[in-house]
């Protein structure tokens, strides 16, 4: 399945405003992971790589920054700046995530435990694989 922006579940209240995901339903994959990316000095980027099996999704649950997806063929830049849509990032996916506004808070939902030979962190590499 291709990178694409998903829509989430958004139940407005005059108390606040509250989305919501579940796993398998509204993003397609299992969810095995969760970490968050804060307190990102200006200028900074992170991300430069490619996972082999790993599928993501990535909101802006505060704040807003772009994510630079590259598929091998094609590039692409999604600006994240709104908790209640993400961005679908499946495997075999080059991405980098910059222009982070200040005190934004990126959250990132894996379908894998961390494994540190999952990551292709080289992009010769990352073309030499999608070429495979
Ligand atoms: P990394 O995935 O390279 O960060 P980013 O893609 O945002 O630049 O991870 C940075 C460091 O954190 C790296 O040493 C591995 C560690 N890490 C974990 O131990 N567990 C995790 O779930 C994640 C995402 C990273």
């Amino acid at each position: 399945m291709e990178v694409r922006i998903i829509d989430l579940p958004k139940i407005l209240d005059r108390r606040g405003n509250l989305s919501f995901l579940e796993s398998n339903k509204h993003i397609p994959f299992n969810i095995e992971r969760v970490h968050w990316i804060y307190d990102v000095p200006g200028g900074q980027f992170r991300g430069g790589h490619a996972y082999k099996q790993t599928k993501e999704f990535v909101i802006a649950l505060s704040g807003s920054f772009d994510v630079l997806i590259d598929n091998g063929v094609d590039k692409d830049i999604y600006h994240l700046n709104r908790s209640y849509y993400g961005l679908y990032v499946p495997a075999g996916t080059w991405r980098e995530v910059n222009n982070f506004s200040t005190n934004s808070l990126a959250l990132v939902i894996s379908s894998t435990l961390y494994d540190a030979s999952d990551y292709i962190r080289d992009y010769d590499e990352f073309l030499k694989y999608k070429l495979k």
